[in-house]
């Protein structure tokens, strides 16, 4: 069963040609953004479920229009119209829901609801964020990446703020396309050890460092996400932006890093917290292209989830 839980527990190769197909599907689309007849079928007669316990803007329209795009059916549903969210297990709902549909998106909490509905369901899972890891998100980070600089092997990634889901993301796939990864927070804020640990262990540079200006120096893409997410404690905001302050991503910082270095971050940004307004709109940034890019990757992946 393909399942696409996490960057870490998907053969290379797999993924590789996941970025590779969702860049061709892009490029052959026509003048007017349709898909090439070969892409716009895939998924006839398929029922998708998008089940969500969080908010959500790119994840929820992108995988909407994505599988529309390539012929199929979406049902969206919140955690709250579920009756997961009123007692029933969560290996009872997996099993009943692949009596109905081919396929499952979800967005939660915890990990352990993902990795049990996938044990449970008989039909593949997509993870759409977890408070882990939100690996759909690096995927179309990396498509980004090569289509504005080329392969993204041997570059170098810098992390600026909260060690936080996408960053554990963002660790797997250093480790997985080999790239070098420096994070640069708080200490208190750094990546799970077990992230760290697996991009070493394949071979990538993993440097921590608390000065920001000493972590951007050679970069090629500097990255940086909320200072809040959404399953972290609204309590912990003053403290948190006191203890970020000092990782913002500004014109100070940007200049640090190469000269063609790029911007991304995943989005929702809250302006001049943890970004400028002055590089979110600046010539670096490629965030627009990156919040397209989800539904691109996302159809290379649930493409491969089904074999189609
Ligand atoms: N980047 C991202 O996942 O955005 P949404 O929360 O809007 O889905
Ligand atoms: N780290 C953020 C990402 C949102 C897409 C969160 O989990 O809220």
């Amino acid at each position: 069963m393909n399942h696409f839980l996490d960057i870490h527990a998907t053969d290379a190769d797999a993924l590789r040609a996941m970025i590779d197909q969702a860049r061709a599907m892009k490029s052959a689309r026509d003048g007017r953004g349709r898909a090439a007849p070969d892409d716009t079928q895939p998924l006839a007669g398929k029922m998708v479920a998008l089940i969500f316990e969080k908010p959500s803007t790119r994840t929820r329209v992108s995988f909407d229009v994505g599988v529309r795009q390539m012929g199929g059916q979406t049902m969206v549903l919140s955690g709250a119209e579920l009756q997961l969210g009123h007692g029933e297990t969560i290996a009872d709902t997996a099993r009943v829901l692949s009596r109905f549909v081919d396929l499952i998106m979800i967005r939660t909490y915890e990990e352990s609801v993902l990795q049990e509905l996938a044990e449970y369901a008989s039909v593949p899972v997509i993870n759409g964020l977890t408070n882990r890891t939100h690996p759909c998100q690096i995927m179309a980070d990396l498509l980004t990446y090569e289509e504005h600089r080329g392969p993204i092997a041997g570059r170098k990634v810098v992390w600026s703020g909260d060690g936080n889901n996408v960053c554990a993301s963002f660790l797997h796939a250093a480790g997985q396309f080999g790239f070098d990864f420096t994070f640069t927070g708080p200490p208190t804020l750094d990546p799970e050890a077990e992230f760290i640990r697996f991009a070493r262990d394949r071979g990538s540079k993993v440097e921590i460092t608390r000065d920001p200006m000493e972590a951007v120096a050679g970069a090629d893409l500097v990255v940086t996400d909320t200072w809040v997410s959404m399953h972290d404690s609204q309590s912990t905001k003053e403290r948190r932006h006191n203890q970020l302050r000092a990782y913002q991503v500004n014109e100070r910082l940007m200049a640090a890093a190469k000269p063609d270095a790029l911007f991304m971050h995943c989005l929702p940004a809250h302006r001049e917290d943890e970004v400028t307004n002055a590089v979110m709109d600046g010539p670096q940034s490629v965030i627009w292209d990156e919040a397209e890019n989800r539904l691109h990757a996302q159809k290379a992946i649930m493409r491969w989830c089904l074999g189609v």
